[in-house]
């Protein structure tokens, strides 16, 4: 019998939907060629739109809906009438938070023919994977406002860093680097400057080090982080740091790859407690949205990664070969220098899906 998964689409908004759509039906294509598995979605529609007219982004039983399926396929979010601080953290960082999905994956690659966007970079160099402590750091949640209004208003944003949550990241890191075939490791922290936390994460670091005697592992701090990344991008493999470092870095490393358009990443819950969610890098980009050009590969690598996690490994690289296989052939957008729209690449990828060679 075929594996059954139940999968929760929240498309959101702006080009969410376009990306989703694009994803799904990919997703659609490749459990009917694999037959494998096969997978349900429902669509919740809870975005922007849902919140102008109910005063909530997450209905009240929002997340234990959510704790019924299998894995999350998540578009984007952000209004341009809504603070993007509100809709990030009602929605986004919420359901981060509250399902736990402590680590934050993203891979960078180049894929085939496409032009990195650095004389420096040679596509080869590029092939990374970002691993962001996704719970905790800059975006603990925890600050405040006072004498709000006044010349003398105060806003403290406080970083948070336990040593549960700096340990268990840094476990998974290792464990990630040690399941590539480099075993490397570069842990990224500003420990000269942020004196508590980071050299709280640097020593954690030697500790956890310990456990993975095959990983080579190195320190960088993140703004020599930003120069090593153009200048010497083959020397990295597995990178690890804060949720605030690693949103920064992970943007510049799509860039340097093509387009943040192709950009994947994973909310992981590695205890498996609660489903994890797969969406692509990229917001919802309103200068593109309604103009059906808005590249979908972030979004169809991130369900090629959804597949991965759910155990069907066959699923997942016959996804990847085939955004491989329509990138090669020049089947892309306008972002990596293509002719094609939203539909013709998916409709590519899902025709590289029926032909694998
Ligand atoms: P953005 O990622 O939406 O767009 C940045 C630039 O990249 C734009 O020029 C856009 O056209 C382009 N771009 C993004 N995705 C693309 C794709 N798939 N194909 C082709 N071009 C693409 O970031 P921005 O403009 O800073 O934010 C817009 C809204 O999205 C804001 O409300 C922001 O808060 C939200 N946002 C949400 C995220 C999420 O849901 N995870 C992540 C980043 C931003
Ligand atoms: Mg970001």
């Amino acid at each position: 019998m075929p594996h059954e998964y139940k999968i929760a689409s929240m498309p959101g908004d702006g080009i969410g939907p376009e990306v989703i759509d694009a994803a799904l039906d990919v997703l659609d294509a490749v459990a009917r060629y694999s037959g494998e598995f096969t997978l349900s979605f429902d669509n919740l529609l809870w975005g922007s739109d849902f919140y102008k007219a109910t005063g909530t982004y997450l209905p009240s039983d929002g997340l234990e809906t959510l704790k019924k399926y299998d894995a999350v396929l998540f578009g984007a979010v952000g209004a341009p009438d809504v603070p993007d601080s509100v809709s990030l953290w009602e929605l986004l960082l919420t359901m981060r938070g509250s399902l736990q999905q402590y680590a934050n994956v993203r891979p960078v690659k180049c894929l085939s023919s496409i032009e990195p966007v650095s004389r420096h970079v040679r596509p080869r160099d590029i092939d990374w994977m970002f691993v962001r402590e996704n719970s905790e750091g800059e975006y603990a949640g925890q600050g405040g406002r006072t004498h709000s209004g006044f010349g003398w208003e105060v806003a403290t944003e406080v970083a948070i860093f336990t040593r549960h949550g700096v340990r268990r990241i840094m476990r998974f890191a290792f464990e990630t680097a040690a399941s590539r075939p480099r075993k490397l490791l570069t842990v990224v922290t500003k420990s000269n400057a942020q004196r508590y936390g980071l050299v709280l994460w640097d020593e954690i670091a030697e500790e956890v080090s310990k456990e993975f005697p095959d990983v080579k592992w190195d320190k960088m701090l993140v703004d020599a982080m930003t120069v090593r990344m153009v200048r010497n991008p083959q020397s990295l493999d597995t990178i690890v740091g804060t949720n605030l470092h690693i949103d920064i870095l992970s943007d510049l490393a799509a860039a340097l790859a093509g387009s943040v358009g192709i950009a994947a990443s994973a909310n992981i819950d590695p205890t498996r407690k609660s489903p994890s969610m797969f969406e692509p890098v990229h917001g919802s980009a309103f200068d593109i949205t309604g103009k059906g050009i808005a590249n979908p590969l972030g979004a169809i690598w991130s369900s090629a990664m959804m597949l991965e996690w759910l155990g069907e490994k066959q699923g997942s690289m016959l996804v990847m070969n085939a955004i491989e296989k329509a990138c090669a052939e020049g089947n892309t957008t306008g972002d990596l220098g293509g002719k094609l729209n939203t539909k013709q690449v998916t409709a590519a990828i899902i025709s590289m899906l029926a032909n694998p060679v």
